[in-house]
């Protein structure tokens, strides 16, 4: 545990009221809703409602013990959710998406507009042999396209499987390889600060040759920069090709509640990433209450959420949750400091946008380019702020709070995970008081507690493992192809409870502090990346023996990849060595994996088993005491290690 890092959090004592006005129109006023949500079937059964299904649910909750059933029987379709339920009344005209490209070009979107481009898009789809349950891989630019894509997927019960365009074209591959996706869609490139990234080009990377078995059949692109692609004849197609003379007439599958919905990769403690499940009733119930009642969701409302939709607050935030409730989302392409430091402000003023969803790593960004970027700008449209993916802490909480909300927008700071799906705790902004740097408290209907290593609950002032005790309607249904890993890495541990790998502490008030990861997982500026992946990764060097990775606390990424690098006999030291490893690492993964500092080494610290003990290596990279080094093989190894990385500093 982190103790002296965060022993400050509870002192944070500063409460934060809504402003009156707010509390008074605010959706959920009732103070007595986390009461009702402590019957949790009850509560979600009620909730269910809020969906438009073919036919309902016969039961809300079947519980297997880890394998939890939501609205059993239900027959609904996430696409006919998001669109064609909104096009009988005003909704029909409103703009479902304001996009806003890197350079400056706008398109917007009507729910009309938006349901003919997924029914056609859908039919797209139908044509090139996709059927319900088939995967489709995509790896897009964060333009209307790939939403349409998403929905067209959705529309037709097909698995959608979306890759962060920042991905190599090698991650690439293990997820179309692990998915089994037979179709992709892609783009040429993507935009980013003026510059384009080749996606076509990594996806051609990414494939083999000569088909085997499972292999892609089929590329779909959009051509979004122009840059020279190659087009393979049979297999590959643009989009806008396809989508002429198509038929907008698409009737929306019905979907079993427990069918799947989406495939999302995410690091965990191995090397290989895990294909997290959702299925569709639980998922978008879960998407569309948070969402409306975290953010307080009004008709008029202009929302942004400024994640991209490969991660997961993109599904649940800017697509899912969103569009369901029928609401006016924002989406921007780009770099925030394109062409200027203040795109995002520019953005605001632009579409006077009334409620806006970032990450603390943005916040801390923007206050070191300091307050004079959102002072030039009209921020007064804005009413609510929410913060996502990793701790906030007091002094962004804060700056956020006064320089871009004026004091008087309420902070949502939400905690969730890829596997949750939805938001499991924030403030329901007319009733929860707010604490700078806290979560506050779970959402109704969601029981989460923090437990000693038996899975006892710890007492307040306290802290420990964060686990969820209850099944919850948009949790993940399973790791792709693999219950157990499932099972293993989630439900074994703590008595039975959901392990979220986060560590916490609760304060008298009952309020959530969230310390960050306490398995082998490092948040780099919101982002879960594998220490095994990164570490993988290097080891795939020809020059490297071995590797360690930790997360060293960064001040405006929360924390940095720090690798430990022993190389094999032999190999001489270059300079450019170092600079070719992280390269290795960009090649592999993506560059969002690529470690600040690269330390080489004769020798790793290990225990006199073997195993290499990275929380010494945790406390040389953040420049702390090192904590116990008896069980080691060797102190001088560590010692070593302290000496030449403190004479760097
Ligand atoms: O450690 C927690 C951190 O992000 C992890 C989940 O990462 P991912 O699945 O990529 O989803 C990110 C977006 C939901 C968690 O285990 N995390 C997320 N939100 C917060 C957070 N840590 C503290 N406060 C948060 N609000």
């Amino acid at each position: 545990m982190k103790e002296k890092q965060h022993e400050g959090l509870l002192e944070e004592k500063r409460l934060f009221f809504p402003p009156e006005g707010f509390c008074s129109k605010a959706v959920i006023q009732n103070p007595e809703i986390h009461e009702l949500g402590q019957n949790r079937t009850k509560f979600w059964d009620e909730q269910g409602k809020r969906l438009d299904w073919f036919k309902p649910w016969d039961t809300v909750l079947e519980w297997n013990h880890p394998f939890a059933k939501w609205y059993v029987g239900g027959k609904l379709n996430a696409a006919y959710n998001c669109l064609d339920r909104h096009l009988e009344g005003a909704r029909r005209n409103k703009a479902a998406l304001i996009f806003e490209g890197e350079l400056g070009d706008r398109r917007v979107l009507t729910y009309q507009d938006l349901y003919r481009e997924v029914a056609q898009f859908a039919n797209v789809l139908k044509s090139y042999g996709v059927v319900k349950g088939d995967r489709v891989t995509i790896y897009m630019p964060l333009i209307p396209e790939t939403v349409i894509a998403m929905l067209a997927c959705a529309r037709i019960g097909a698995v959608h499987c979306v890759v962060f365009g920042g991905f190599s074209a090698e991650a690439l591959k293990d997820r179309i390889h692990d998915s089994r996706s037979t179709i992709v869609v892609t783009a040429d490139g993507s935009y980013r600060r003026g510059n384009s990234i080749p996606l076509k080009a990594n996806v051609d990377k990414a494939l083999p040759v000569t088909c085997i078995n499972n292999c892609v059949e089929t590329i779909i692109v959009v051509k979004r920069t122009g840059q020279p692609v190659d087009m393979q004849d049979e297999r590959d197609v643009w989009y806008h090709e396809v989508m002429k003379n198509v038929s907008s007439v698409c009737p929306a599958e019905p979907m079993d509640a427990n069918d799947m919905l989406f495939i999302l990769y995410t690091s965990g403690t191995t090397g290989k990433p895990k294909g997290v499940v959702h299925s569709v009733g639980g998922y978008m119930v879960g998407v569309s209450t948070t969402h409306e009642w975290v953010f307080d969701l009004k008709e008029e409302d202009v929302y942004w959420c400024t994640a991209d939709v490969g991660w997961i607050t993109g599904h649940s935030y800017l697509v899912y949750g969103p569009l369901t409730n029928g609401s006016t989302v924002v989406m921007y392409e780009g770099a925030p400091d394109y062409p200027e430091k203040d795109r995002y402000w520019e953005i605001i003023e632009k579409y006077r946008v009334t409620i806006l969803y970032t990450a603390p790593t943005a916040i801390r960004t923007f206050m070191k380019w300091g307050e004079s970027y959102p002072r030039g700008r009209d921020l007064s449209s804005l009413r609510l702020l929410g913060s996502v993916g990793e701790p906030i802490n007091p002094e962004a909480w804060m700056w956020y709070y006064k320089y871009i909300g004026g004091e008087r927008c309420p902070i949502v700071d939400t905690w969730w995970q890829t596997e949750t799906g939805m938001i499991m705790m924030a403030p329901v902004p007319g009733i929860t008081p707010l604490k700078p740097g806290s979560c506050t408290i779970p959402f109704p209907g969601v029981h989460i507690e923090i437990v000693d290593p038996e899975g006892n609950l710890v007492p307040k002032g306290e802290g420990g493992y964060l686990v969820v005790r209850e099944p919850w309607p948009a949790m993940l249904k399973t790791v792709y192809g693999d219950d157990k890993r499932y099972e293993d890495t989630y439900w074994s541990q703590f008595g039975g409870a959901y392990s979220t790998g986060d560590e916490a502490k609760w304060d008298e008030d009952g309020y959530f502090w969230v310390i960050g990861r306490v398995d082998d997982v490092i948040n780099v500026s919101g982002h879960r990346i594998g220490t095994a992946e990164v570490e993988g990764a290097l080891v795939d060097h020809p020059s490297v023996a071995e590797a360690a990775c930790v997360g060293k606390t960064h001040e405006v990424k929360g924390q940095a990849v720090f690798a430990f690098v022993s190389l094999k006999e032999g190999i001489v030291i270059r300079d450019e060595l170092i600079d070719e490893l992280k390269a290795h690492v960009v090649l592999k993964i993506g560059s969002l994996a690529r470690p600040d500092d690269i330390f080489l080494t004769a020798e790793l610290p290990k225990t006199r088993s073997g195993k290499i003990m990275r929380r010494l290596l945790k406390d040389i990279a953040d420049g702390r005491e090192m904590g116990d080094t008896s069980t080691l093989a060797d102190v001088a190894v560590i010692n070593f290690l302290k000496k030449n990385i403190d004479a760097q500093k």
